[in-house]
């Protein structure tokens, strides 16, 4: 893929727009205009607030957020949606294209993923088989309602458990309390990988599931999947590979050389796993990838209703109607960028990983990067002096949006294309030196997160912070 720079030559600090500050500068509606405003001025307000929110993202401030952020990519993706805009894969009668492009994206996944030569290959009734969801989370979520209710059918299981390392995604926990799944934590090593041993001795009759991240969202770190899986496999239990975040970049990774361990569906263990197209995959957000090595066992995901006044109804995923024009954007990035764009891509998003990781080892004795990272770097302070998250203020100050992280307390930086023009490791490096500086020079600043994660993590009655998070949500509806 070739790049066109534009605003990410500009080195200014970027704009820091807020709610806040929407709510002061543009009118306000609680209730649908009396006479609808006129396109033009529409268009023209949200393209004012769009361009105040680009210059983060866009000028590699950001953590994660935009994986891909190329002007002629994204424009790309915008005419593939406009062209797709009215398409509900629900409707398969108007939109067999949405089919195509769905079955397609889920096969051309499973065979990255080591599908390939699993039964007669990924879209066979004996090969890998997925589906398409809106994301991460969901893809997690119907992974773990597959299990729950192949295990109730299957082995007679009324109370299911599923054993997740605490590095895991929230999704899993989010997963557990909506399907009435017990969750099992279990710990992980200082270099962020799940405990095997702990695993081994968490397991009980009713397990349904085990799960590793490949990599994990906290620490970037690949868990033992070959031992998980293998052990899950000993003890005929499922084992999901979470690699939300690796899929797109950890087969290109083992092509061009890193050391990735096994993690996909080559390991016999593996029996489901998660990817998300709207991540590496350069996907506009809203699209992921579930994936069973058996069409047996992506059943038990769906949902079909035979005496439904409205008709007969089934559907694969939790949604209803859903954006067609998503998943034709998503099968358009895939087909255009390729095996050779991707492994391009992972290839510039590993050199930048190389020289900010070298940076954090060479150049700052107070902080530590947790565990041995490829592209997502967790780092912590060792100097009592540097309160890491008064670096992470100081670090926002300047326009930074990384990712605060607790127990062990961290930030982490996930690196993406957008972090890959010249200078970016330096740029990164410079501006946390100088936050460094800041937080020594002055020990007991006041506001900011650093209080807030100071005491959200002591706290011994976690119900209180339970209830400030269901506060902050509560926040962001709030007009008055
Ligand atoms: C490892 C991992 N799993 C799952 C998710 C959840 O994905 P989503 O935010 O798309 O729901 C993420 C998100 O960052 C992730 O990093």
């Amino acid at each position: 893929m070739t790049e066109r720079t534009t605003a990410d030559t500009e080195q200014s600090q970027p704009n820091q727009p807020s709610i806040e500050g929407y709510r002061e500068r543009y009118q306000r509606f609680t209730a649908l205009p009396a006479s609808g405003r006129s396109r033009e001025e529409v268009l023209a307000e949200m393209t004012e607030i769009a361009s105040l929110e680009e210059g983060r993202w866009r000028q590699g401030y950001a953590s994660g957020s935009v994986y891909n952020g190329d002007p002629d990519h994204i424009a790309f993706l915008n005419d593939v949606y406009a062209l797709n805009s009215q398409s509900n894969p629900l409707h398969t009668d108007l939109w067999p294209s949405a089919l195509k492009y769905e079955s397609e994206i889920v096969a051309m996944t499973a065979t990255m993923l080591g599908g390939r030569d699993i039964g007669d290959g990924p879209g066979s009734d004996s090969g890998v088989a997925g589906t398409m969801s809106s994301g991460g989370s969901e893809s997690i979520a119907l992974a773990m309602k597959a299990y729950r209710d192949h295990a109730k059918q299957v082995r007679g299981i009324t109370e299911p458990d599923m054993i997740v390392p605490i590095s895991a995604h929230a999704a899993f926990d989010k997963a557990a309390q909506y399907f009435g799944i017990k969750i099992v934590h279990v710990p992980t090593g200082p270099d962020g990988r799940a405990d095997v041993a702990a695993t081994a001795a968490a397991i009980s009759d009713n397990t349904i599931v085990i799960v590793g991240s490949a990599p994990s969202f906290p620490h970037g770190v690949i868990d033992p999947i070959e031992e998980l899986s293998e052990l899950a496999r000993s003890r005929g239990i499922g084992f999901h590979a979470d690699a939300c975040l690796g899929a797109f970049v950890l087969p290109w990774a083992e092509k061009l050389g890193y050391p990735v361990p096994g993690f996909d569906f080559r390991l016999p263990g593996v029996t489901s796993m998660s990817a998300d197209t709207h991540k590496y995959g350069y996907a506009a957000k809203g699209t992921s990838v579930v994936l069973y090595r058996s069409a047996a066992l992506r059943r038990f995901q769906y949902f079909a209703m035979t005496d439904w006044p409205g008709g007969m109804y089934a559907s694969p995923s939790f949604a209803g109607s859903r954006a067609g024009a998503l998943s034709a954007a998503c099968w358009a990035a895939l087909v255009s960028i390729g095996e050779d764009g991707y492994l391009d891509a992972t290839r510039r998003i590993l050199a930048t990983a190389d020289s900010v990781k070298e940076g954090l080892d060479r150049d700052f004795p107070e902080l530590e990067i947790i565990g041995d990272p490829l592209y997502v770097i967790a780092f912590g302070s060792v100097d009592p002096d540097v309160d890491i998250y008064r670096i992470f203020d100081v670090l926002t100050g300047l326009g930074w949006s990384l990712n605060g992280l607790h127990r062990p307390a961290a930030l982490h930086l996930c690196i993406t294309l957008r972090h890959t023009s010249p200078g970016f490791a330096e740029r990164f490096l410079s501006d946390l030196r100088a936050s460094i500086a800041v937080v020594r020079s002055n020990p007991s600043a006041e506001g900011g997160m650093a209080p807030i994660y100071g005491m959200a993590n002591t706290i011994p009655d976690r119900g209180v912070v339970f209830d400030a998070l269901l506060d902050h949500i509560d926040g962001w509806y709030r007009m008055t």
